[in-house]
């Protein structure tokens, strides 16, 4: 039995070698034209050959979106918003490189096979690993800025000095939430999450003077992205975070920043360990998202509460009502509280 499963795999294996032999001869009946990218790429043959299946995964599955020029513009990217990346930018947003550097190859592998959350692009999990792969080798022939320079160094994720008991978590949470409202000013740009009175008091206790908050304190200040769009900051308590809810993801985008826009690298600025406390309080926000209270008719029956360990582990939610954030801020959200009772009650 296992001989045969072993020769069907084989088989299969032969069956794409021959369709890629044959796929390598009809490309290259057309002869090498001096625009092809990697006619002349300074690499072995197993390298064109990589190219040449990234060609042809590109042309099947992301020129609609990403346009057969890399340009960013397919056909479908008229409908699109956020619009496709052009990749002959060289510009990246997601990656573990600071802001602004060409992203590893594992950070593009990592956006392919994960896609983002919230906007059109989609995870390509069922793609095989050497085809994504050459996806990666294909997308850095778009832009001359892969020639020129090399890609940044990714941040490191450091141990998670909050990974513990359900009190660690409420610890970083309110610790992050701190930072948010005062030495990291998140709310410059997304939006703030506790009241003005809180952000006074606060300054009270660090002797800081404080006369009010920014206009529109409860909503994001959009701003223009490097691309001429205008792009709003995430609304952590009501938008998807495009690169994902864990921790560990938090955290890399968090320390590298987003590249292309107003977000900036965190990594150096302030402490790994104030990063990862944020990280906590970005998730306690997303995780409102899910409370099945949020969109309910007040007068609604409470629905059954969360098995015990689910409410232990879970980031306590900040405020009930992320649909209402202005007014689900006034009242000042107990984060320890929350956490240390049913957090549906
Ligand atoms: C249905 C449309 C669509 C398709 C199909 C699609 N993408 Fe995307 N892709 C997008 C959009 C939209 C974005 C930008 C999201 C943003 O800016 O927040 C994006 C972003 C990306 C990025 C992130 C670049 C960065 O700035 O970090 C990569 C890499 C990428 N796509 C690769 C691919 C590859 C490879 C394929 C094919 C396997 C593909 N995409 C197919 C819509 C699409
Ligand atoms: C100067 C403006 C600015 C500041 C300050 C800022 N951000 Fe951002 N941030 C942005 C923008 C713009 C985006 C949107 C990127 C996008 O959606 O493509 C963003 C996106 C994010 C994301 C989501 C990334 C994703 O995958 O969708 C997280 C998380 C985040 N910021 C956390 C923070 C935290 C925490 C702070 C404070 C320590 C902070 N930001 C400070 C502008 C800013």
């Amino acid at each position: 039995m296992r001989v045969r499963v072993n020769r069907t795999v084989k088989n299969n294996l032969l069956v794409s070698k021959a369709s890629l032999l044959v796929l390598a001869g009809v490309l290259s009946l057309g002869a090498p034209s001096p625009d092809c990218a990697w006619s002349q790429h300074p690499g072995g043959a197993a390298a064109r050959a990589q190219l040449e299946a990234g060609k042809f995964a590109y042309d099947r599955y992301c020129a609609g979106c990403h346009g057969a020029k890399g340009d960013g513009k397919g056909p479908a990217a008229k409908f699109l918003n956020p619009q496709p990346r052009d990749f002959i930018s060289g510009k990246f947003k997601f990656a573990s490189v600071p802001s602004g550097e060409l992203p590893a190859d594992e950070d593009l592998l990592r956006t392919i096979t994960r896609g983002l959350h919230g906007t059109s692009m989609p995870a390509w999990n069922l793609l095989p690993e050497h085809q994504r792969l050459a996806l990666v080798a294909y997308l850095k022939t778009f832009a001359p800025r892969w020639k020129e320079e090399p890609p940044g160094t990714p941040i490191q994720i450091p141990e998670d000095p909050y990974r513990g008991s359900a009190a660690d978590i409420r610890k970083a949470v309110k610790e992050g939430e701190k930072l948010y409202h005062t030495l990291t000013v998140c709310w410059q740009c997304h939006p703030g999450y506790v009241a003005p009175s809180q952000i006074a008091a606060w300054a009270k206790e660090a002797n800081q003077p404080f006369t009010s908050v920014r206009p529109n304190w409860y909503q994001p200040v959009v701003k223009e992205d490097g691309w001429g769009q205008m792009l709003k900051p995430t609304h952590f308590a009501t938008d998807r975070i495009k690169t994902g809810l864990e921790l560990n993801s938090l955290f890399r985008i968090i320390a590298a920043g987003v590249g292309g826009t107003a977000m900036p690298t965190w990594k150096n600025t302030i402490k790994d360990e104030q990063i990862w406390a944020v990280a906590y309080y970005v998730r306690s926000l997303a995780d409102q998202r899910n409370n099945p209270l949020r969109n309910l008719p007040l007068s609604s029956p409470t629905p059954a509460a969360p098995p015990p360990a689910q409410a232990a582990a879970a980031p306590a939610p900040v405020a009930a009502s992320a649909a209402a954030p202005a007014k689900a801020a006034e009242s000042k959200p107990a984060p320890a509280k929350a956490a240390a009772t049913n957090p549906y009650e």
